[in-house]
């Protein structure tokens, strides 16, 4: 499962390149399905969640290659509407297949996805959605398999802006025959990004960024080359990891208006923040201040994604913090570990209250899932003494060679395959 060894109390310097997104390149991957031709990714995130996108892709008869940096997605012939089981277990988000799939050849069979760490993680808004574009679904003994002779706009409202299901709904529609529209739609940039990406292969989508969306269905899509925006996630696990450690990094290929939600908690942090163009610099006090309520909230509120982050800072800030999590039901298993390395942390339900500590000791801790993995790793560069985090496999879903990144900064950080 691998495991991360750190040695605490470096504080980080220096520069470092953001990643491609991993939640923008999943539904690009998924989308690739619905042109006949050729797709060239540049900046496309070498993680495991990739691997298993890739893995499905090439199951169902796209052909896949690396040319040096550049990722080629040869979909001229889909040769199968059915996703293998084995690999929706393995990742919950192979779900946005389901869109794509369906577009491309009007059939689709996919395993339920199981829930995660984080939640339960229902498709009920997505479902409920295609139903309403003469789409038949029928769900049976753990499969989905959806089926119409035409796809057909219409309007659909979200009950919840489900980034999921936005993507899921717009993938469906790009094939489709009239409008639809979505109403209450995520506005997550990674739906601003899944929106440019299939116009630049032909598509009519507009609104993207916004709660409406509109996909006008075209007749066919054409190939397509394309740049992955910077991971917004982990541009803001790198500026708690400097947060963290007291240090001073500048970030490169950063989209600054990404994370607006999370610069405003790192400031009332106590963090300086100077950003040009795509750079930005973070420096941090000798001692982090508390933050009285951090609540997650869909974009463009503070990312759920960060949560786990901000609260490895926060349980070493001056003063007491609460976070409300809002978004998953589940998401608090990393504070049990950071209890273990010292931290003072109690949950009740959707509420943690973090007591801030001097210093974090290092022990050996679990990562439960990717997020909260990262938040581990970022405990660990603050606490005195050796930190082992285990498990780390969930975390090499989301983080391309953390430990150099980390290592660049002048933290001690190995990993270990064993
Ligand atoms: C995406 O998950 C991201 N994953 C998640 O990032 C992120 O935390 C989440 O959006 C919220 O921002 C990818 O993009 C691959 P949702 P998704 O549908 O689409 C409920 C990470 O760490 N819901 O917006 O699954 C759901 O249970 C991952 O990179 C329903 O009830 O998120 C949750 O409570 C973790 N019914 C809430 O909505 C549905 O049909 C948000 O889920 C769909 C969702």
């Amino acid at each position: 499962m691998g495991k991360y060894i750190i040695e605490g109390g470096y504080s980080l310097s220096g520069e470092i390149k953001v990643q491609g997104s991993k939640n923008a390149v999943l539904p690009l991957l998924a989308a690739t399905v619905l042109n006949k031709g050729k797709t060239y990714l540049h900046n496309c995130p070498k993680i495991h969640d990739v691997d298993s996108m890739l893995n499905i892709l090439a199951s169902i008869g796209c052909i896949i290659k690396w040319e040096d940096d550049v990722l080629i997605i040869d979909s001229s012939v889909i040769n199968t509407y059915i996703i293998p089981e084995k690999y929706v277990q393995m990742m919950r988000s192979s779900i946005i297949l389901l869109g794509s799939v369906l577009g491309r050849l009007k059939n689709v069979k996919i395993g339920f996805p199981g829930g995660c760490s984080i939640g339960t993680r229902p498709i009920d808004l997505h479902l409920k959605a295609l139903r309403q574009m003469n789409i038949s679904i029928e769900d049976k003994y753990g499969y989905i398999e959806c089926s119409t002779d035409k796809i057909i706009g219409n309007k659909v409202s979200l009950d919840y802006p489900s980034v999921g299901a936005t993507e899921n709904i717009m993938l469906t529609a790009v094939l489709s025959e009239g409008v639809t529209t979505i109403n209450n739609a995520a506005k997550e940039p990674e739906i601003v990004e899944l929106q440019e990406f299939l116009n630049k292969m032909g598509a009519k989508v507009k609104g993207a960024g916004t709660d409406t969306i509109t996909i006008e269905g075209v007749n066919e899509l054409d190939s397509v080359e394309y740049r992955i925006m910077p991971d917004r996630i982990v541009a803001g696990t790198y500026m708690c990891a400097a947060a963290i450690t007291g240090g001073e990094i500048l970030l490169k290929d950063v989209c600054k208006s990404h994370l607006n939600a999370t610069i405003t908690k790192s400031i009332e942090m106590g963090c300086i923040v100077k950003e040009f163009d795509n750079q930005l610099l973070i420096k941090v006090p000798e001692k982090l201040k508390s933050i009285d309520l951090l609540r997650t909230q869909p974009y463009p509120g503070f990312p759920t994604d960060m949560q786990a982050q901000l609260m490895s800072c926060l349980s070493i800030a001056h003063g007491t913090s609460i976070i409300a999590e809002t978004i998953f039901e589940s998401r608090y298993k990393h504070v049990a570990e950071l209890v273990k390395m010292g931290a003072d942390i109690i949950t009740d339900g959707r509420i943690a209250v973090i007591k801030g500590v001097d210093k974090l000791n290092g022990a050996e801790v679990f990562a439960e899932d990717l997020r909260g993995g990262a938040a581990l790793v970022l405990a660990g560069l603050n606490a005195e003494g050796t930190t082992i985090v285990n498990n780390a496999i969930h975390i090499l879903r989301g983080y391309e060679k953390l430990e150099n990144d980390l290592s660049l900064l002048g933290a001690k950080v190995k990993y270990s395959s064993d």
